[in-house]
């Protein structure tokens, strides 16, 4: 096949599929003449498609790539933003070459760095990451693309079909959802800051620890600008977290623009988490509702 030739791709893009991602690696390749070949997909979560990738002198990488043809211009901005946000001095690996493949799906590598995920959020783990997410502080890094413009409009209505889905799923859903909304009428009117540098998914599998240090926070494609108490309410939704790690965590995330800023972050954020988990693993539900329905409560003023 010469390389102009478009293979035909099957009509539901996986990022799972090892053929579209090796097509990818050749387009790549081509465009910015490197040597990479596919080497095994990467652990990881709900929609797993990270590939390691080696070259010819057997440097490791990691290939990114998204099915969703219209995230193609938030890939390039992204690129820019981590730029700049390495050159601040953040912790993420930096991206080696970014594109758009023939097949029109946007995709990135960036440095492989190792190092491993913590699974609970103990205060050892808040008290490294808090130093991370205070590095976010003031790094306006892309206005156009703004959490808290996200979180404003989400709150102010957008998020109702999601907060009545959630709600008539059955089983603590109701209850969940009426904490929710407990809390956020608690604080009132809220004002979000919007001067942070945001990573948007801002949890354990997404930070890389080695030798006691954070070696990488990776994951970051969906980067903006916002308050960084949205990644603060992030953390407060991972699944293990102990009581001095929980504590640590809100006492930070409550100093950055105050407790009625970080409470409606939780609550966008846990309605996400929930009802991301609602259509793509329902079985897994009950085990989280109830937990993000206490720690609701627990933010009430
Ligand atoms: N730069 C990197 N260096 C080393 N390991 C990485 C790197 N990037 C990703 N990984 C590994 O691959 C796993 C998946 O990567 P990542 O978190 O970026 O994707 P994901 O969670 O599958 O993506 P998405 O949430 O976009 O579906 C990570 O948990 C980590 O183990
Ligand atoms: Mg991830």
């Amino acid at each position: 096949m010469s390389f102009n030739d478009v293979p035909e791709l099957p009509h539901i893009a996986e990022r799972t599929d090892p053929v579209i991602a090796r097509l990818i690696v050749a387009d790549a390749n081509h465009t910015h003449g490197t040597s990479y070949h596919l080497v095994e997909q990467m652990n990881a979560g709900f929609q797993a498609g990270t590939w390691l990738l080696h070259n010819r002198e057997n440097e490791r990488a990691v290939l990114k790539w998204s099915p969703n043809r219209g995230s193609a211009p938030q890939f390039l901005r992204a690129a820019d933003a981590v730029e700049r946000a390495r050159d601040a001095g953040y912790p993420t690996p930096a991206w080696l070459a970014v594109g758009i493949a023939r097949s029109g799906f946007p995709y990135h590598i960036q440095q492989y760095v190792p190092g491993s995920s913590p699974s609970r959020l103990t205060a050892e783990v808040a008290e490294l990451l808090l130093s991370v997410l205070e590095q976010q502080r003031g790094l306006d890094i892309d206005p156009e693309h703004c959490w808290s413009r996200y979180a404003r409009n989400r709150l102010a209505g957008e998020w109702d079909h999601a907060r009545q889905a959630v709600a008539g799923s059955g089983g603590e859903g109701g209850r969940f959802v009426a904490a929710l909304d407990a809390l956020v009428a608690s604080f009132g009117q809220v004002e979000l800051p919007s001067e942070d540098l945001v990573h948007g998914d801002f949890r354990l599998d997404n930070v890389l620890l080695r030798w006691g240090r954070v070696a990488a926070v990776i994951d970051i494609e969906a980067l903006g600008s916002g308050t960084r108490a949205f990644d603060y309410a992030t953390l407060l939704t991972v699944d293990d977290i102990d009581q001095a790690g929980w504590n640590l965590t809100r006492a930070a995330g409550e100093q950055v623009a105050g407790p009625g800023v970080l409470a409606h972050c939780f609550a966008l954020v846990a309605l996400d988490l929930v009802d991301f988990v609602r259509q793509r693993n329902p079985a897994r539900l009950p085990l989280i509702t109830g937990p993000l329905t206490d720690r609701a409560t627990a933010l009430l003023p």
